[in-house]
């Protein structure tokens, strides 16, 4: 009845022992059986001579190492008994049923007498190990995960929020890692070996994935997970979370609908996609907008939305589509807006081409630690393209693109906040001017290790004053005011 999803033909290396076999072995072992057996309860040995609150926790210990071994050697047949062809077609609930037959066949077999919830939770494991991704797969269904972070088999990384920690999860050996990498890459038509040793990939939920294989990865695969949130943080969660105040929010939403062409830049991990898909919660429904990602994780809320996403090589090396690619075609889509994911090379020239070309309004992220920053960045990267042009005329070309940086930072703390708001104003000599409007500053520390801050206005007045005050979004004076 169990054999739909089995194997056929060919030797089965671990099939598992007839029942009357495994009610023999107590009579005589099997030369064959595994070693790896979490043995029936027996008569108790002679009471040992320590207290019984040792001998309980060294059982239990015993007991958690044997249901490990157990683990590993089912996770084996399982892989070795399963037809994965022809589990495609099967109902989650059949291969359930399949796979906690097979667990509690070879459980008998091995005289392995396990409760009830300890079954449950090896049935779990085991269907992930089948069809999900193994060991992270809970941590993949936790919603409180924002990154998991593998450095090699034995070190599972977690980020909640904005705190990494070690997890007690592993995987088996760098193999069953590796099994799983593959399983991600090559359900997206992609490869990673020795002659590709890195990739990237997005998992069926959407998450970004990125892989990198041995030798270049030195002590066992590296892969970096960031967690896609179906439910994107909006302009009131990051309020309510402290990222930026409503008076800021006020203000962004100004700039966004008067349609500034707006920069988010930030570290890794710092909430830049996060705010840049806040944001464009204030773009309006009538727009038209195009959205260019390495990895689709934007969310637009509005109507008229066209989303695009690069594509890599394939493993002849052909078939590429770059963010380039996507937009210069975007171009000729008649967009209203233009959403980059983030700008990290030669697509800035495009990039900063659509923002001065009727496209007002185009937003991306940045990936560097301050305004000034972003603005060398920007520089760099006109450079790396090959673009020959003298600097003031490079520095003229943003000046006249980019209206807003606004600067995300994870602190050391892990929250996450719009460190600073500042504008570009414009050009003088060869030097990009620019004002900041407002910033947080950082007061103290609590003995936890929390940040003591506030944000603040800098005194200065939006240099868009009159255009925000012209498409009828009449700012308070008082936002600018400075709290002393
Ligand atoms: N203000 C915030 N408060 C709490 N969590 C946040 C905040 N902003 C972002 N996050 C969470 O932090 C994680 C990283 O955010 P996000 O992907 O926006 O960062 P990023 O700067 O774009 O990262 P990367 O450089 O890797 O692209 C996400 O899981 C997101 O949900
Ligand atoms: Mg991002």
């Amino acid at each position: 009845m169990f054999n739909r999803f089995r194997k056929s033909g060919g030797p089965e290396p671990a099939r598992p022992a007839p029942v009357a076999a495994a009610t023999a072995t107590a009579a005589a072992p099997r030369v064959a059986a595994t070693p790896v057996a979490v043995t029936r309860p027996r008569a108790a040995p002679a009471a040992p001579v320590h207290p019984a609150q040792a001998v309980a926790a060294d059982k239990e210990k015993k007991r958690k190492d044997k249901l490990a071994e157990l683990r590993l050697e089912l996770h084996k047949r399982l892989l070795e008994n399963l037809n994965l062809a022809a589990l495609e077609h099967a109902t989650e609930a059949e291969l359930r049923a399949e796979i906690a037959a097979i667990a509690s066949e070879a459980l008998e077999e091995m005289s392995v007498v396990l409760n009830k919830e300890e079954r449950q939770g090896l049935n779990q494991e085991l269907y992930d190990e089948v069809m999900g991704l193994g060991p992270i797969e809970p941590l993949l269904k936790d919603e409180t995960v924002n990154d998991i972070l593998i450095n090699g088999p034995r070190q599972i990384f977690v980020e909640r929020a904005g705190k990494l920690a070690l997890s007690d999860i592993t995987f088996k050996d760098e193999r069953h890692l590796l099994r799983i990498i593959d399983k991600i890459v090559s359900a997206v038509g992609r490869r990673v070996d020795e002659s590709n040793p890195y990739v990237d990939a997005r998992l069926a939920d959407g998450s970004r994935f990125n892989a990198m294989v041995p030798p270049v990865a030195v002590d066992g695969s590296l892969v970096s997970i960031r967690k896609f949130k179906k439910d994107k943080l909006k302009v009131d969660d990051l309020i309510r979370f402290g990222a930026f105040t409503e008076e800021m929010a006020a203000y962004l939403q100004a700039a966004v609908a008067t349609r500034l062409n707006v920069i988010v830049s930030g570290g890794t991990g710092s909430g830049k996609t996060t705010t840049l898909n806040a944001l464009s919660s204030f773009i309006d429904n009538s727009e038209r907008i195009l959205t260019i990602e390495d990895t689709a994780e934007l969310q637009l809320q509005q109507v008229h939305v066209g989303r695009m996403e690069s594509r890599p090589p394939n493993v002849e090396g052909k078939g590429a589509v770059t963010q380039r690619d996507c937009l210069r075609n975007a171009l000729r889509m008649r967009p209203d807006r233009i959403i980059v994911g983030e700008t990290r090379g030669e697509e800035v020239i495009d990039m900063l081409q659509a923002m001065n070309t009727g496209h007002d309004g185009s937003m991306t992220t940045i990936h560097a630690n301050s305004a000034r920053d972003a603005v060398s960045r920007l520089e760099n990267m006109i450079a790396m393209a090959g673009i020959e042009m003298p600097i003031k005329a490079v520095r003229a070309q943003i000046a006249s693109a980019v209206n807003l940086i606004v600067q995300a930072s994870r602190l050391q703390d892990g929250s996450r906040r719009m460190v600073s708001v500042t504008e570009i104003t414009g050009m003088e000599g060869e030097v990009i001017s620019m004002q900041e409007v407002f910033r947080y500053e950082r007061v103290g520390l609590e003995p936890s290790g929390k940040i003591i801050g506030r944000f603040n206005a800098t005194g200065v007045r939006s240099h868009f004053s009159e255009r925000f005050r012209q498409w009828g979004f009449e700012l308070p004076a008082s936002i600018y005011e400075p709290i002393l």
